[in-house]
């Protein structure tokens, strides 16, 4: 298949993710069904694309209300899998981040999808071959990783889980262009892929500063508001707690046991999972929350959120997960904004970084946090 027989893209989940990605498809001029459990989830996402269409688009003068209606036009309704896919040449799974909900959708996918459709998962951690093996087809099997929202961030990773072909890969990687993305080629499927990898040293740091109770949130992330487009705990807040807390559990059982999430979970537990209830580690319920800035941690500075990403940049790149350091910072510039790990890194130095890890891997009592050879070596050219 190429991605010019595409036609017709249908997205399972119509959360956050899913919604958005429908958005970004139907603006790009694809037909789109979108497909949840229960019919007041998939009214929850169409609610969703409308409000965005309207305060980011048509009320900027960025769309016409006749170009909106044009592309809701295209857009189909479902709470069925066989109704969305049965006529889909591109799927794309946006489900909760529990494995046995992701292989059950795609047992149901492989069933109900025409066989020469590709079926991709939106999954921000998790195994594509394991995915796969509830298909009978694992080289259309393919990770397609969006950044939130879904709308505005240009990074889509795309993941070649063990039997995936190069087709497959090849057709991600077009379409995610087509709908005008920046797509990077995840060349190994290893937990976390590319991004939320090089930034999970920086979740750790998170929950370990409340475990052990160091600073609170807004004094964390006002040493960073200024500097950052979302200060950290802003961001898990932005992003979801729960996320957040299903990614370090899966990096506890997939990549070190070192990564714990007991903090975020009793968080989870209380219900407060950020944006999307209204309130989290701040109170959204007004908008973007303000952060005391005159609050600002000064035990924690840039240096040190940059330093784990660097060094975690070098596992990704001498585990071959990523082909090149160019690859890694095109990720991070455009699936949160700001710039690239190794081009700070050439800016700051690697020494002064690789003493930031140490330091930190001393505090902390942590491994995760310790630098590589290939940082201390400090050769990596961007
Ligand atoms: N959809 C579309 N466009 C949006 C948008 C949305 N939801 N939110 C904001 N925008 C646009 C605005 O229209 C505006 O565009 P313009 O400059 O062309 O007019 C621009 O973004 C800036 O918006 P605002 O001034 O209204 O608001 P902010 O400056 O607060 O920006 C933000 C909002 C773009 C979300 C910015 O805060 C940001 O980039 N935050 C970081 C997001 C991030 O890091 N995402 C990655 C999270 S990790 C992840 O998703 C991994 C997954 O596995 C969990």
């Amino acid at each position: 298949m190429n991605v010019e027989q595409i036609k017709k893209i249908a997205v399972m989940g119509a959360g956050d993710m899913g919604h958005g990605i429908v958005q970004t498809a139907l603006m790009n001029g694809y037909k789109v069904a979108m497909r949840d459990i229960e019919q007041r989830f998939v009214d929850k996402g169409v609610q969703g694309i409308k409000d965005s269409l309207e305060r980011f688009f048509v009320a900027k003068g960025k769309i016409t209300a006749e170009q909106r209606d044009e592309m809701l036009n295209r857009l189909e309704t479902t709470v069925s899998i066989e109704d969305a896919v049965k006529d889909a040449d591109f799927v794309i799974e946006a489900v909760p981040e529990v494995m046995d909900i992701k292989k059950s959708v795609f047992k149901d996918l492989d069933k109900f999808a025409p066989a020469d459709a590709v079926l991709a998962t939106n999954t921000s951690n998790m195994s594509i071959t394991e995915i796969a093996k509830a298909t009978n087809r694992p080289e259309k099997v393919v990770g397609m990783h969006f950044f939130n929202p879904a709308v505005r961030m240009k990074l889509v990773e795309v993941t070649k889980g063990e039997k995936t072909s190069e087709e497959t890969m090849q057709v991600t990687y077009d379409l995610a262009k087509n709908i005008g993305k920046a797509p990077v080629r995840v060349e190994k499927d290893s937990p976390s892929f590319i991004y939320n990898r090089v930034n999970a040293p920086v979740m750790l740091l998170l929950e370990l500063i409340l475990e052990k109770k160091i600073v609170s949130p807004e004094e964390f992330d006002g040493a960073f508001k200024a500097v950052m487009p979302m200060a950290p705990y802003e961001l898990v807040d932005f992003v979801g707690v729960d996320i957040a807390c299903d990614s370090l559990k899966y990096l506890h059982d997939k990549l070190s046991p070192e990564y714990s999430s007991t903090a975020f979970e009793q968080i989870v537990n209380a219900g407060t999972l950020g944006k999307k209830t209204g309130k989290g580690f701040y109170d959204w319920s007004a908008g973007r929350p303000t952060i005391d800035t005159s609050k600002a941690t000064k035990e924690f500075g840039l240096n040190d959120l940059i330093a784990l990403q660097v060094n975690e940049a070098t596992k990704v790149l001498d585990e071959g997960v990523a082909k090149s350091p160019a690859d890694i910072d095109n990720a991070i510039v455009n699936g949160g904004g700001g710039f690239g790990p190794f081009q700070l890194a050439k800016g700051i130095g690697y020494a002064e970084l690789t003493k930031r890890c140490e330091a930190l891997a001393q505090r902390f009592n942590v491994e995760v946090f310790k630098p590589t050879d290939t940082m201390k070596e400090g050769k990596i050219q961007v």
